[in-house]
């Protein structure tokens, strides 16, 4: 049994993305599965260390690496996924120029406007994007994009191709990805993406309208952001651009030199089955990060094991109090369908979760504090504590558990939770 000490009235709001929605640069794309730059900024407020070389082992949307960046202290981070990858890289960047920006700019919209406006014209020079749902087409009963919609981000994408930089052609691309899923029929639906009410019938973007959304993005938020950046970034010393790595942390972290980091802080995946690769799928696929459904499993492969999308042979059960718990209660029921996959992947977590920590170990100097963001999960009407089984893993690695801190209650959607209606977001604290 673990004391949960309660700081929902502080971090109930800074646990979110939201907060970061209208602060430059973090609001280049809306995450959801963020946190903000506050959580960033309390832990250094209550650390009685500055930190010298911070380890974010899930990059994300980049919201760690970059705080820290703006506060001078180096971090490094890893991201497994090809898009938050990109995400994370363009607002790393450390190198914009408005000058540069501008006439960048304004070479992108001569472009633009001069592109010819025949009908589907541009699916002779740009492709459509891989998937079977993209546009209509054959019998499909849904589609993703509506046909003037698609042309207008088919558009976009033949301008970018325009742009020599990398660096602005990064960034513009992550301003497109930012509006696919607003000119789409579909939205985020916590899990996976879903069609909208009435798509078929609703009010659609037409082709131009979808250029005027990315140029008054790019116009009103991002041209301002850069400005704001420049000036921001004279008085930077530290790279976090060149420390974020692209690929499975897993692995990654086998090339962190041994008592390097002083201070991790971090929020992996949570244990809700929810896939990463579904909910950003549309920037996947429209980016051509994602090509081929070859492409598309090794992602998922590379993913931490929180969700059921790849089958592994059957896996064991790590040996912590609270898991075995869970899976004794689990035993006693007659459940009309055990669902291996789903075993496998509560298995297949904790067993990540396991090699991460003993990878920390090996990292971390003493006296040292990882800040650990995680929310409980329930399956088969069962809550796992999440966030103890966790602190056992560290115990068990030669953790010290400071505190474990109730951040607030997550509705619980899964239909596998049973009566359990929400479950506890925590922030736990832990010391080499
Ligand atoms: C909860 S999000 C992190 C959010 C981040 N704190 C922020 O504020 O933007 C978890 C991230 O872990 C990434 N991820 C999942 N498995 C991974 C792996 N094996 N290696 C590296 N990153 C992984 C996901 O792609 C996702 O971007």
């Amino acid at each position: 049994m673990f004391e949960i000490k309660d700081y929902s009235s502080i971090y109930d709001s800074i646990m979110q993305f939201n907060k970061n929605k209208t602060v430059s640069i973090h609001q280049w794309y809306p995450f959801v599965e963020g946190y903000s730059k506050e959580f960033i900024e309390s832990i250094l407020d209550e650390l009685n260390y500055t930190p010298e070389n911070v380890l974010e082992p899930f990059s994300g949307s980049g919201t760690t690496a970059l705080e820290l960046q703006f506060k001078n202290i180096n971090c490094t981070s890893f991201e497994v996924s090809p898009f938050m990858h990109l995400l994370s890289s363009v607002k790393l960047y450390n190198n914009y120029n408005s000058e540069v920006f501008n006439s960048v700019l304004n070479s992108f919209k001569e472009i633009l406007s001069s592109l010819p406006n025949k009908v589907r014209k541009i699916r002779n020079i740009e492709n459509i994007p891989f998937g079977r749902t993209v546009v209509k087409s054959g019998n499909l009963k849904k589609w993703n994009f509506n046909d003037e919609a698609l042309d207008g981000i088919l558009d976009i994408k033949y301008t970018i191709s325009f742009i020599d930089d990398e660096a602005y052609k990064n960034l513009f691309r992550i301003v497109l990805a930012s509006i696919l899923l607003e000119v789409s029929n579909l939205f985020r639906n916590g899990k996976c993406l879903s069609y909208k009410k009435n798509w078929e019938t609703r009010k659609t973007y037409k082709r131009k309208e979808v250029h005027n959304l990315f140029l008054s993005k790019i116009e009103n938020i991002i041209k301002n952001d850069i400005a704001i950046l420049e000036g921001i970034l004279k008085d930077t010393k530290v790279d976090n651009y060149s420390r974020l790595h692209f690929g499975d942390v897993r692995t990654n972290i086998l090339n962190v030199t041994d008592n390097s980091v002083d201070l991790i802080i971090t929020s992996p995946p949570y244990l809700n089955s929810r896939d990463y690769t579904d909910i950003y799928m549309l920037e996947l696929k429209v980016l051509d990060l994602i090509n081929n459904y070859d492409e598309l499993n090794q992602l998922r492969r590379n993913t931490l094991r929180s969700h059921v999308q790849v089958k592994y042979e059957e896996l064991s059960v790590l040996n912590v109090p609270t898991l075995k718990a869970y899976f004794n209660k689990i035993a006693k029921k007659e459940l009309a369908l055990w669902n291996n996959d789903l075993f496998n992947m509560i298995k297949g977590y904790f067993l990540d979760m396991n090699h991460l920590f003993e990878q920390f170990r090996r990292v971390m100097q003493p006296e040292k504090f990882i800040y650990f963001n995680v929310a409980n999960s329930a399956y088969f009407g069962e809550e796992i504590k999440v966030d103890e089984i966790i602190s056992e893993i560290a115990i068990l690695q030669g953790f010290e558990l400071v505190e474990i801190r109730k951040a607030r209650n997550l509705k619980s959607s899964s239909q596998q939770s049973g009566s359990i209606k929400s479950l506890r977001e925590s922030v736990i604290i832990f010391k080499s």
